[in-house]
């Protein structure tokens, strides 16, 4: 289960960490940073798809991504300033991570150093697209550098040797790690005129480590206790596509296998054109695909495990109906039998809330549960009638799977028995984990800047983002 998501230059969330509990409902203002959080999520889990650069791409760029206020706002805080430019000290950087029971991942994410030198006549129109900088996996609910598991930075990649150097193994910060610590501070990508940080470091990533001796089997014994993997990971590719591999890195084959797994859902399209509209050619569907297209088939399979849940659902909601499905020439359609009706609704002809809450439906009674479930404004067009049984539905998804949910609804917080995070008097229940009580996750706005609302310093989750040195 995730513990922590956190987000650090992207968007309105200039630095931010945020607690999961098992079933999280974040809520907030307009223009609070909601979908931020939630876009900052489908972007982690392109890491794990490697698509992550075009993900970002699509959004319409990094530049468009990184915080466009100062990185940091104590100044104008104290003074109650306007908010003011600063010369940039650190490193121009999107950064992205999760901690979970576990592993813990994150990912930095850079615009490419301007050509210079040798390489400033090697033109490319691809000149600007961001470039990851540094990944790391580690174990355990912190990153330290005892903890750390693989590491990249620039094209190279190292794992922790498994012979040799075990007594490091848990070494904390400092004692036989410090050494590493300095590797991994300090950037040198800003610095005016260096080379360091432009492309020419994924050719030439370490200038100062001196060549490494390369091994039989084609990785390179790195530096003390870490085992290079590769020297030459390209730019846009994630260590977690490229090198998973049961042998030399089953680490980053686990973290892939749980960031592929989490599904997200987000605003199912309802017009006319919609593809849950349209019968479809239908195969055994266990997991509903993101727009809705598999609806009947999805429906079908759910429904095929014997699980009266369906039909509970959907007689919940639409008084007494009965859903089934047909199937013409392979195609499968929804027909939904509604009491008063001569003969039942097809896809085509349910109303927006109606298929809206039958894509839900689906969704959430998947029989093939994922380790992490995103719901953006489920409520979206359903009838506030609707919202108690999408509630028993969301919460018994989150018996199976870790859920968060992203709503504006008030009614839908209050239908799914929110705690919220900031009452402190109200410590009773403390579970965490599947099946625990819903939390609330409210984000507010300073200066621009998102936060979580009643997080203090006890209630912050430990993060460190490390450096990319
Ligand atoms: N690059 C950026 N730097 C800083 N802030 C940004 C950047 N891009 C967008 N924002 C701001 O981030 C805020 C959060 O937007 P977001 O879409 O996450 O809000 P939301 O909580 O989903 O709101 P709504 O309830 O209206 O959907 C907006 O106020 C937006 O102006
Ligand atoms: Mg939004």
């Amino acid at each position: 289960m995730l513990t922590a998501v956190a987000v650090s230059g992207y968007r309105s969330l200039r630095d931010v960490v945020v607690p999961l509990h098992g079933l999280d409902v974040v809520t907030g203002a307009n223009g609070s940073g909601k979908s931020s959080l939630y876009r900052s999520l489908r972007l982690l889990a392109g890491c794990g798809r490697g698509d992550v650069i075009g993900t970002l791409a699509r959004e319409g760029g990094l530049q468009s991504a990184l915080w466009a206020g100062p990185a940091t706002l104590g100044g104008a805080r104290d003074r109650g300033h306007a908010v003011q430019g600063t010369r940039r000290k650190g490193p121009i950087s999107l950064q992205l991570g999760f901690a979970s029971d576990d592993f813990g991942y994150l990912v930095d994410l850079g615009l490419p150093q301007q050509a210079s030198g040798v390489d400033a006549g090697s033109a490319s129109a691809f000149l600007r697209d961001p470039e990851i900088k540094r990944e790391v996996v580690w174990s355990g609910p912190v990153m330290r550098p005892g903890s750390v598991l693989v590491r990249r930075r620039w094209g190279v990649v190292e794992t922790r040797a498994t012979s040799g150097s075990d007594d490091d193994w848990d070494a904390g910060w400092g004692g036989s790690e410090g050494e590493d610590e300095s590797e991994w501070e300090s950037d040198p990508v800003e610095a005016p005129g260096s080379r360091t940080g432009s492309r020419a470091a994924y050719r030439d990533p370490a200038p100062s480590g001196g060549p490494g001796a390369r091994s039989a089997g084609g990785s390179r014994r790195g530096r003390p206790g870490w085992t290079e993997l590769t020297r030459s990971l390209r730019p846009w590719e994630s260590m977690l596509t490229e090198l998973a591999d049961p042998e030399r890195a089953p680490e980053l084959l686990r973290v892939r296998r749980m960031m592929r797994g989490w599904r997200f859902y987000d605003g199912f399209r309802a017009d006319a054109g919609a593809p849950a509209r349209t019968p479809q050619v239908g195969t055994r569907t266990p997991v509903l695909a993101d727009d809705g297209r598999d609806l009947a088939a999805a429906l079908q399979t759910i429904r095929e495990q014997g699980d009266r849940a369906l039909d509970h659902a959907v007689a919940d909601a639409f008084d007494g109906a009965i859903l089934d499905s047909t199937v013409e020439g392979g195609r499968f359609d929804v027909a939904l039998h509604q009491p008063g009706m001569l003969r039942p609704l097809s896809g085509a002809e349910l109303s927006d809330g109606t298929l809206r809450y039958l894509l839900l439906v689906a969704a959430l009674l998947t029989p093939d549960p994922p380790p992490l479930m995103v719901l953006n404004e489920p409520e979206t067009s359903l009838h506030p009638q609707l919202l108690p049984p999408l509630a028993r539905l969301i919460r018994a998804a989150a018996e199976r799977s870790q859920v968060m949910v992203v709503s504006h609804s008030r009614a839908l917080v209050d239908e799914l028995g929110v705690v919220d995070l900031d009452d402190d008097d109200d410590q009773d229940d403390t579970r965490v984990g599947l099946g625990s009580p819903a939390r609330g996750i409210t984000l507010a706005k300073d200066l621009g800047e998102t936060f979580v609302q009643g997080q203090g310093l006890l209630t912050t989750p430990a993060w460190s983002w490390g450096t990319r040195r």
